[in-house]
């Protein structure tokens, strides 16, 4: 079974990110398919603009920011990238926390979380798919697209998700647990 490593990747104050995250989260644990399930914010993870000298697959990292970020990344066999859309795209800190490593995402599932406005934040997962892909991740189909996310928070700052989004959340979990295996042999040997 594998460990499931959510990222929240927006990082700004007063942001939503962490409540689709909590939400997501939960419903990983519940769905019963992982062996462990972590949840990751980037704006807790805190790394600079990428500062490393050397190119990440030589893996010789000298910035003790990294090595974390590495041994984090590492230790997952599957990842949910909870996402919002900015400008037509993903955030910066998403593709900032990508570009420092390579190894460590190879041979691993993303499904992606996206919400925003009428658009669902659909547009920064076709940019995501683009960038992984290069980093020999599978970006899956199976998806949650959050449409005019703010109409589901209440004035308690608490989210609904209704019943689509949890459809949609267990057939991604179930595709990031196949996949996961599928992988596997490639993650040993790589
Ligand atoms: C810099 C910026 C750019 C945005 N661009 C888009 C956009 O292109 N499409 C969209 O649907 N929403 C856009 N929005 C609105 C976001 O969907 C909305 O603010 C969402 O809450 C952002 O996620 P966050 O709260 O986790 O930061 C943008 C928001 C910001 C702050």
């Amino acid at each position: 079974m594998a460990k499931l490593m959510t990222v929240i990747t927006s990082t700004r104050p007063g942001r939503v990110g962490p409540k689709v995250a909590e939400w997501i989260d939960v419903a990983a644990r519940e769905h019963g398919g992982f062996e462990e399930v972590e949840l990751v914010d980037l704006a807790e993870v805190n790394l600079p603009m990428m500062d490393e000298p050397y190119h990440p697959r030589l893996r010789r990292y000298v910035h003790q920011h990294t090595k974390d970020w590495s041994a984090t990344v590492g230790s997952a066999d599957a990842f949910v990238f909870v996402t919002p859309e900015y400008n037509y795209g993903f955030t910066a800190p998403l593709k900032n926390a990508i570009d420092y490593l390579h190894g460590e995402w190879a041979y691993k599932p993303v499904g992606m979380v996206s919400y925003g406005g009428v658009a669902a934040g659909t547009r920064a997962v076709q940019m995501i798919k683009q960038v992984v892909t290069t980093l020999k991740m599978t970006p899956l189909s199976e998806a949650v697209s959050i449409p005019f996310v703010h109409s589901m928070i209440d004035e308690d700052d608490q989210l609904h998700p209704n019943d689509v989004m949890a459809a949609a959340a267990k057939a991604m979990f179930d595709e990031l647990c196949r996949v996961s295996d599928a992988l596997q042999p490639l993650r040993q040997t790589s």
